[in-house]
């Protein structure tokens, strides 16, 4: 079983559900409302886990009463939390807006994420433990750069969602091996906007990138072999929150498990497929047998190079 741990966010999403966001200065009726755990480290978390993998999460839940949900809604799904701290105030929460094509705007406020800033006694230890440490950006950055170099030092393979988007300094990209940027995130840290100029940019800092393309699958670079597209099932999307989330923390079992890396692809692509077609970012995220049904009709098993 693929051990990861994720050093990462935790969110409660409150999610408002409209048919078209609102302009500044504009006022629309929604038509749902909901919380639900989200966050980017949580959701690759609890992604990876129904994947089947074997998953703790490090990170920060606030003393409030969205701390103890976000924390049980973790491990009901399997995820080890017992190095995610609570910590004295708020909860992070993600203000989220889906429009009826299942689009997001999202604002983010950090909340006990921010108490975070570096590993604690114990962190270290898990990492050195794992085959994949998942990393993105809703933690303050020493957190961010303390884990990835902890990884490196024990050999364990990182894996960075540059999200929310910042430029990324040298010493964590000197200790990133996958980057997982979505193709606005790639235009961004390189300013290239083509996908595949992006990726060959990132690839002078990084050995290997995927980039999330949305509903055209998703695009791998590494300095080892030539770039290849892959699609994605075709589906419609009620809500895309959480996708590039299911992605990478499917991607980061089947990766673990040693499969073939355009197999381990095109089953993340069926994982978020899966993902897109529910509401919701942790709730709408599938199990295993889900994804290995999806999967099989796709999969010619000779099929297996990028
Ligand atoms: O990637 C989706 C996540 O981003 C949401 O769950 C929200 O919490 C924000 O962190």
């Amino acid at each position: 079983m693929t051990t990861i741990v994720v050093l990462g966010s935790t969110n409660m999403d409150l999610v408002a559900y409209v048919a078209h966001p609102p302009k500044r200065g504009e006022t629309v009726t929604g038509r749902a409302f909901r919380t639900v755990p989200g966050g980017k480290g949580a959701n690759q978390a609890v992604a990876a886990a129904r994947a089947g993998g074997d998953v703790a999460v490090i990170g920060a839940v606030g003393s409030d009463p969205f701390g103890e949900r976000l924390r049980h809604a973790l491990e009901a799904s399997g995820v080890d939390t017992d190095l995610l701290r609570t910590a004295d105030g708020p909860s992070g929460t993600a203000h989220v807006v889906v429009d009826d094509d299942g689009g997001n705007a999202i604002v983010v406020v950090p909340g006990a994420n921010g108490t975070v800033t570096a590993l604690s006694p114990g962190d270290e230890t898990l990492i050195a433990a794992a085959d994949l440490l998942l990393l993105q950006l809703e933690l303050p950055l020493s957190a961010v750069l303390d884990g990835a170099a902890a990884a490196h030092r024990h050999g364990v393979r990182t894996v960075l969602t540059p999200a929310p988007v910042q430029p990324l300094p040298p010493e964590l990209l000197a200790v990133t091996d996958l980057l997982v940027p979505n193709e606005h995130e790639a235009a961004q840290l390189t300013g290239v906007a083509d996908p595949l100029g992006a990726a060959q940019a990132l690839l002078r800092q990084v050995p290997e990138v995927v980039i999330t393309l949305g509903a055209a699958g998703c695009l791998h670079a590494s300095r080892d072999c030539a770039p290849t597209v892959v699609p994605a099932p075709l589906v419609r999307a009620v809500d895309t929150t959480g996708a590039g989330d299911t992605f990478t923390g499917a991607l980061a079992v089947a990766l673990g498990e040693g499969r073939p890396v355009g197999e381990a692809l095109r089953w993340a692509s069926c994982a978020a497929a899966l993902c897109v077609q529910r509401e919701g970012a942790s709730t709408s995220m599938p199990y295993r047998p889900e994804i290995d049904a999806s999967f099989a009709p796709t999969h010619a098993p000779e099929d297996d190079t990028p």
